[in-house]
């Protein structure tokens, strides 16, 4: 993907949904929910629970939109959703988006390969670099929809980028994921999902 894509994805945002504006105090009522596997604030403490705080609000509204249809599979919120308005779901990104995130720590023994591939992505292969789109410390750029990553749990991280390497998550609009998953192997993304639990 070249740089002009890149930027023209980031300069228009990459998904349509039209939302109501969230409302982080009536969102953090609903999200009691929510807390037991997610952490109260969204911190949390199982490494295949994603860490919701700090995330970017539209990316989570996404996110929840996707799961209620079905277009991203997540069993454990099976039917959670269902009975959520957009509203509902806005006000639990807002909520979300508004805490803190915690980081964790990248494993020394991979954390150069790791850097490499999120820095320097694998131009021979023509995969780009993580940073385009998830900024150069992984804070993502929550206007544009791209996903926060630092501190995320480096467990839930492999997850996702074996999914879509597979075709497990499907999510991803103009298979933006898909195709930079394509080319990471196992070792690959065991190095740059440790290198992003300690980024920040
Ligand atoms: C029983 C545990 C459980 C509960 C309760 C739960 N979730 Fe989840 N949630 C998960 C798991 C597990 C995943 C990740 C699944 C995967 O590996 O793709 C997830 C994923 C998500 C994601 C996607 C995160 C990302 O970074 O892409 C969002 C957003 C989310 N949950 C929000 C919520 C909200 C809001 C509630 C409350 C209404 C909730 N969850 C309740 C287990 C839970
Ligand atoms: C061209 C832009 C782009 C590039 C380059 C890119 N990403 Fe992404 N990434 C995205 C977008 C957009 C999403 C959200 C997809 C969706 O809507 O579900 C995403 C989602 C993710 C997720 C899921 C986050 C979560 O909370 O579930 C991970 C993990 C991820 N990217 C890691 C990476 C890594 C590692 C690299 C580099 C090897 C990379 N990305 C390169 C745009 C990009």
């Amino acid at each position: 993907m070249n740089k002009l894509i890149v930027s023209l994805l980031l300069t228009v945002g990459i998904s349509g949904i039209a939302h109501a504006a969230g409302d982080a105090t009536a969102g953090q009522a609903k999200a009691a929910v929510c807390g037991a596997c997610h952490g109260p604030d969204g911190n949390s403490m199982a490494p295949n629970f994603p860490k919701l705080a700090g995330q970017g609000e539209r990316y989570l509204n996404k996110q929840l939109h996707d799961i209620k249809s079905g277009k991203r599979t997540v069993l454990e919120m099976t039917g959670l959703l269902t009975n959520l308005s957009d509203q509902d779901l806005a006000d639990l990104s807002a909520y979300f988006a508004s805490q803190k995130g915690s980081v964790g720590a990248a494993d020394p023994k991979v954390v150069a390969r790791g850097e490499e591939l999120f820095r320097g992505g694998k131009l021979d292969q023509g995969m780009p670099s993580c940073t385009g789109c998830h900024s150069p410390n992984g804070s993502g750029n929550a206007a544009g929809g791209f996903p926060h990553l630092g501190g995320q749990h480096a467990q839930y991280t492999a997850k996702q980028l074996t999914d879509f390497r597979e075709g497990n998550r499907v999510n991803d609009d103009a298979k933006i994921m898909q195709s930079v998953a394509a080319k990471l192997s196992n070792k690959d993304i065991e190095a740059v999902s440790s290198y992003i639990q300690g980024l920040h």
